[in-house]
């Protein structure tokens, strides 16, 4: 008996060694410990032994049956690592997956990672904001008229929804200081009636370059390198003037109507022009509400409207598909 079982240890050992997967580990628990099992046979034998056989064969039987099943889980389980790092091969190609990504996302990317490639930091900043943020360190105060021109959703907590990714030009100031080059893609909220043309949530994408010397041709420098990239051809703009306390100049910047080329149609009103890009040259009142020296620096920033520009890029018509649920329109967009 002993010899059989010798034997019996010694091939279960060996077997358990080759498992490689989860139907060989339940094959060799099934072939030495399941009911058909030699050790089950020989366990179903212990009626017949005399009473000093049973003293040492029914403990015996009963160690080996957990040694077993301690064995073959340890391999087993030792197969599941090896195979994790055999089979993870991270430069397979991803598997397809139901879904895409949105439209305002895809175009985000494209833009930051344009402007990453011109030397441009990526921020954040926070959607909940504070008044001084949103608007007075932006040389908003509390009576100035164009605070009525954002309408303002206003929490309990006395914060707000940002109106615009702007506050994140003079957070970046107080922390980061000059020069600076940074843009900041970002959600923003404004208690708006709906229509095809407007949401109460859109994101836009702040940028913001301060040196010694920079001017109004770093603007269009950088907004023509930016949309020849964005649109793959090449991008007529020019500068209107507008009006934000912010800046001084402040412009509407145009670009060339992708649609028509320039020569006139619907999307642009017959004028060959699209109007895209508020921007201007930072304001002194900006610079030193920030703690910086506006005889030293100078700057520009502009705050593109990125879902404006997503549904240029994909002629969609209506704004209010964006923030559906509808997969069925957001999903035609399949780009990763
Ligand atoms: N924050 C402004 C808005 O949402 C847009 C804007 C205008 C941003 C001029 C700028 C700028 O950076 O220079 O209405």
């Amino acid at each position: 008996m002993k010899e059989q079982l010798n034997d019996l240890v010694k091939r279960a050992s060996e077997e358990a060694k080759k498992i490689t997967n989860e139907s060989e580990y339940l094959n060799i628990k099934s072939k030495y410990l399941g009911k058909k099992s030699e050790l089950n046979t020989y366990m179903s034998n212990i009626k017949n032994m005399n009473s000093d056989d049973k003293k040492l064969y029914g403990p015996l039987f009963n160690k080996l049956k957990k040694e077993f099943d301690n064995l073959f889980t340890k391999y087993y389980e030792e197969s599941l690592n090896k195979n994790e790092i055999i089979t993870f091969d991270p430069t397979l190609p991803v598997k397809e997956v139901d879904g895409s990504l949105h439209p305002v996302t895809i175009v985000a990317r494209d833009v930051t990672n344009i402007l990453k490639k011109m030397g441009f930091m990526v921020l954040d900043g926070p959607e909940m904001e504070s008044e001084y943020f949103n608007f007075e360190a932006l040389n908003i105060p509390a009576t100035h008229p164009a605070r009525d021109m954002q309408d303002t959703y206003w929490l309990d907590n006395g914060l707000l929804l940002r109106t615009h990714t702007s506050p994140v030009q003079a957070r970046a100031m107080q922390k980061y200081g000059a020069p600076i080059k940074m843009c900041v893609p970002g959600r923003c909220f404004r208690n708006e009636d709906l229509d095809a043309s407007h949401e109460n949530t859109f994101f836009q994408l702040e940028g913001m370059v301060i040196d010694e010397n920079i001017s109004i041709s770093n603007i269009l420098y950088v907004m023509k390198g930016m949309l020849r990239e964005v649109f793959k051809q090449d991008i007529e703009v020019r500068l209107r003037p507008g009006f934000f306390p912010f800046v001084e100049p402040g412009f509407e910047l145009d670009c060339s109507c992708t649609i028509c080329g320039g020569k006139g149609c619907p999307t642009c009103k017959d004028t060959g022009w699209i109007e895209l890009c508020p921007c201007g040259m930072i304001h002194p009142n900006v610079f030193e509400e920030s703690g910086i020296d506006s005889k030293v620096y100078s700057g520009f920033a502009f705050g593109l409207g990125l879902t404006r520009l997503a549904m240029m890029k994909y002629k969609i018509n209506d704004i209010r598909y964006l923030n559906s649920s509808d997969l069925r329109h957001l999903s035609q967009f399949n780009i990763r």
